[in-house]
């Protein structure tokens, strides 16, 4: 049979019309964990969805938070995955981000659950992770500095200069160091902690990861990080031991939020589906981020640091990502470590 090209342009609409709908076009991505997993996220999610184009911006979840509430009247971000959960439940009671329930909840574990739920369903647990550090055992060696094994004995004067910690500003690891000290210790005594500490602290890094890659390249002694940011040193090879302090430590639960007044709704809807399927969150190990999957099915790495090993305090996420409580504290260690750090 010989199709005129008016029968063919008929024949080729009828075609594209029998066709599933199918979102295209953008999807504008802030990603707030480690530069490596942002990546490659971005790289899997494209190729699962090759008519969408990811549009991915690495920013601290601190930064993130601030970014999205500078743009509140004109949203240039339609997602948010990775980084901490404090600021991002903050950005939710903010009204900051959009309620949206996905179809994948029922597969997330409990605490990625409680996120949800306690925010009204306006953010969500994508992995999780313990707070501690990571130093360099050929520094401690050569030095001979005693090995720290709780949150006291980083406060020794053998480690003068020698600690690195992030800035709770553009930090979530930062801040849940902060707010897992005030746990800890009470507030008072938690910030007589971190002026003492401050004695100690070289710099004060934008990112939360940044001082145990300084630890292993020998440009520092010690990182206060999430434990697996101390593993995947390891992993590469660097002569770095991770540990998780002896009083008790904090955690994180990374999150994932749909920002609202997203211009590309679909498209986030769709990623945020896909990032918590056990396909893609086990995925992760290959890009050496040790985080634990949300995901009840993903494969849990066998560098992820386990929790059940760990000395968890029992972490007040909705307390500590309320926004009066984070604003209060910021402001705090501004006044108190931020204006006298070195
Ligand atoms: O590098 C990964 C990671 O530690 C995540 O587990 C965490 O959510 C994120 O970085 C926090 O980054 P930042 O402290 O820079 O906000």
């Amino acid at each position: 049979m010989k199709m005129n090209a008016l029968s063919l342009m008929l024949f080729a609409g009828a075609a594209l019309a029998a066709m599933p709908a199918q979102a295209a076009g953008d999807l504008n991505l802030i990603c707030s964990a480690d530069v490596v997993i942002c990546e490659q996220m971005k790289g899997d999610f494209e190729k699962a969805h090759s008519n969408i184009k990811v549009n991915m911006v690495r920013l601290s979840s601190g930064e993130t938070y601030a970014k999205v509430r500078a743009e509140v009247r004109n949203p240039k971000t339609d997602i948010w995955w990775g980084g901490t959960g404090d600021p991002q439940l903050q950005a939710a009671s903010e009204g900051l981000t959009l309620e949206y329930k996905s179809p994948m909840l029922d597969e997330l574990q409990d605490w990625a659950k409680k996120q949800a739920e306690s925010s009204g369903f306006r953010t969500v647990g994508v992995y999780a992770g313990a707070l501690g550090w990571g130093y360099n055992t050929d520094i401690f060696k050569s030095k001979g500095i005693k090995e720290p094994g709780c949150w006291a004995d980083l406060l020794t004067p053998e480690l003068k200069g020698e600690i690195q910690i992030a800035n709770p500003n553009s930090s979530g690891t930062a801040y849940t160091a902060l707010a897992s000290l005030v746990q800890i210790m009470g507030e008072d005594q938690a910030f007589d902690y971190l002026k003492k500490l401050n004695d100690n602290v070289s710099q004060y890094t934008k990112s939360g990861s940044a001082p145990v890659k300084a630890a292993a390249r020998g440009e520092t002694a010690l990182g206060i990080v999430f434990v697996h940011d101390a593993v995947a040193q390891i992993a590469e090879g660097f002569p770095v031991k991770s540990v998780t302090p002896c009083e008790g430590t904090g955690y994180e639960i990374g999150s994932m939020s749909i920002i609202k007044g997203a211009r590309n709704l679909d498209n986030a809807k769709i990623w945020y589906d896909w990032a918590l399927t056990s396909e893609a969150q086990s995925r992760m190990k290959d890009a050496k981020s040790f985080q634990l999957p949300s995901n009840i099915k993903a494969e849990i790495p066998k560098e992820a640091p386990r929790f059940e090993g760990i000395k968890l305090i029992d972490y007040d996420f909705k307390a500590y990502g309320d926004p009066e409580r984070r604003k209060a504290l910021l402001e705090r260690w501004d006044r108190e470590v931020g204006a006298v750090a070195n």
